[in-house]
């Protein structure tokens, strides 16, 4: 029996003895039921995962930062440490490679999931699961073509919040009648460090910003500040991405949020879609079963070559599935808002939240709770099939927890894996490709192109480094 063929077994069968080659026990926590995991971005969000983590082999920790490595290293002390996930990934046989959990900066993840997917490896990844449509489609497909043996997850915990699951049975249940539309958003305004905006400049004009030591000099990436530190292999860092010239401005926020330093930037994520998108459009997702669009529109701030968009709306339309009709699905980003359905309504009160219109109501909430409001005099709730004892939707439990079972018992679904998730992200980065070309856009989900502005294609898939191969 071989080690993975192994942990399945045990996986399935529980907590039962199985009688091993060496005669070891079985059991959640035997040495031979554990995954040998590589934990890639071993610092920030990375340390989110020491403690689910740590009840695995922890084999290979990678990370461009000499600091932040030894500091996964002090944790996972017998962890082989590698700067180049490429090296890791390359000696994964070796190191007896069962998953990956992928913590590096946006603009590496689909990279990286897919030479792990590639690798037959178990992937968790962080949010965004990718920057680009086309990053988007081809990690759905790698995973979709070994679902069966692998599992995915991308990391949008919040999705074990039980109010995902009360929001969905209220929405299957028909509490707001027949749902005709679904609209999620998000308040942060996040800018790049050492800019500032002029003061001349109106509320809507948010994306023209000015760095204080070069005054009137319109928003780029951050100024050259020479040579990066000995600690900092600036270089894997860039990684696929157009070279930028080294800034600690990129490097300046504390552990678990130094993303918000260089995540609004188009060659190192995508804004706030990636962001509290992720987080926050989830919400709505789990509730409506939705894939692809077949449209997208937005509109936002104007265009800055350097960053996205800090205001932007985006709209999408979706064909009818086979419990609901055709619905309209928008992001709202910046501080830009849904209109309230009801005068005393305010959802600006509301900094991540989520709104569901149907023919008999409105449903609103935010990541922990919800408020349903009947619409009209015929909003009886008689039409409302509320979950009973045994249709209740029973608790997710611990998000990274149900990857990690998922890993050892290929029966077990995840919530957030590579399909779900891919769609999800897929949709909002046609937002952003509708925003640059500034038209409505017809979209053919199937083959990923834009089928009324050849134009927006372009902007579908990202410019690479000589040297980077996005499905290695
Ligand atoms: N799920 C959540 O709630 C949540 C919260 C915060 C961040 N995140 C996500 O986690 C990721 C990391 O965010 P962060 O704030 O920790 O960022 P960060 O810039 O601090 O990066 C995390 C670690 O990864 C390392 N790293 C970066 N690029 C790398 C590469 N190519 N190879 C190896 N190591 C690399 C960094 O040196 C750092 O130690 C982001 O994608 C972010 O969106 C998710």
């Amino acid at each position: 029996m071989n080690r993975r063929h192994f942990l399945k077994t045990t996986a399935a069968v529980g907590a039962g003895w199985l009688l091993l080659p060496s005669g070891a026990r079985a059991g959640k926590n035997a040495p031979g039921n554990k995954l040998n995991v590589a934990l890639i971005g071993s610092w920030g969000r990375g340390e989110a995962h020491f403690s689910s983590l740590a009840t695995e082999n922890v084999v290979a920790l990678c990370d461009i930062n000499e600091d932040h490595l030894a500091f996964g290293a002090k944790r996972f002390p017998n962890a082989k440490t590698y700067a180049d996930w490429r090296k890791l990934l390359d000696d994964h046989k070796a190191l007896n490679l069962d998953a990956v959990v992928i913590c590096t900066a946006d603009h590496t993840h689909a990279f990286i999931a897919n030479w792990a997917l590639n690798r037959d490896l178990h992937c968790y990844c962080e949010k965004p699961l990718a920057v680009s449509v086309e990053e988007a489609r081809v990690v759905r497909a790698n995973w979709l073509k070994r679902k069966a043996k692998l599992a995915t997850q991308v990391g949008m915990q919040r999705h074990a919040n039980p109010n995902f699951n009360r929001t969905r049975e209220l929405i299957r249940g028909g509490a707001v009648g027949e749902l005709q539309a679904a609209y999620a958003w998000g308040n942060r305004q996040v800018r790049p460090a050492g800019c500032e905006y002029d003061a001349k400049d109106s509320d809507d004009k948010t994306s023209i910003v000015y760095f204080k030591d070069k005054p009137g000099v319109p928003a780029g990436y951050l100024p050259d500040a020479g040579a990066p530190p000995k600690n900092i292999n600036y270089d894997l860092w860039i990684g696929p991405s157009p070279f930028h010239a080294y800034n600690p401005g990129y490097f300046a926020l504390g552990p678990g949020a130094n993303c918000l330093s260089w995540n609004m930037f188009w060659d190192f994520g995508a804004g706030q879609i990636g962001d509290m998108g992720s987080h926050t459009m989830d919400l709505l997702w789990n509730c409506v079963d939705a894939t692809l669009p077949t449209s997208a529109e937005a509109k936002g701030d104007p265009f800055n070559p350097a960053i996205t968009p800090i205001k932007c709306a985006s709209h999408f339309e979706h064909p009818a599935n086979d419990w609901r009709g055709p619905i309209r699905v928008g992001w709202y980003q910046g501080r830009v808002m849904p209109k309230s359905p009801i005068g005393w309504l305010d959802l600006t009160k509301i900094d991540h939240g989520a709104m569901f219109k149907g023919s008999k109501g409105v449903l609103v909430c935010d990541f922990q709770k919800r408020l349903l409001i009947p619409v009209g005099d015929n909003a009886d709730m008689t039409y409302y099939k509320s979950p009973t004892a045994e249709t209740v939707l029973p608790p997710l439990g611990h998000f990274q927890q149900q990857w990690l079972d998922a890993c050892k018992n290929p029966s077990l679904k995840t919530a957030c894996d590579f399909e779900y998730s891919g769609n999800m992200i897929e949709q909002l980065l046609l937002g952003l490709v509708a925003y640059r070309v500034g038209k409505k856009l017809d979209y053919d989900g199937k083959t990923g192109q834009v089928t009324n502005c050849p134009d927006a294609n372009q902007y579908l898939s990202r410019k690479y480094r000589d040297g980077w191969t996005l499905n290695g």
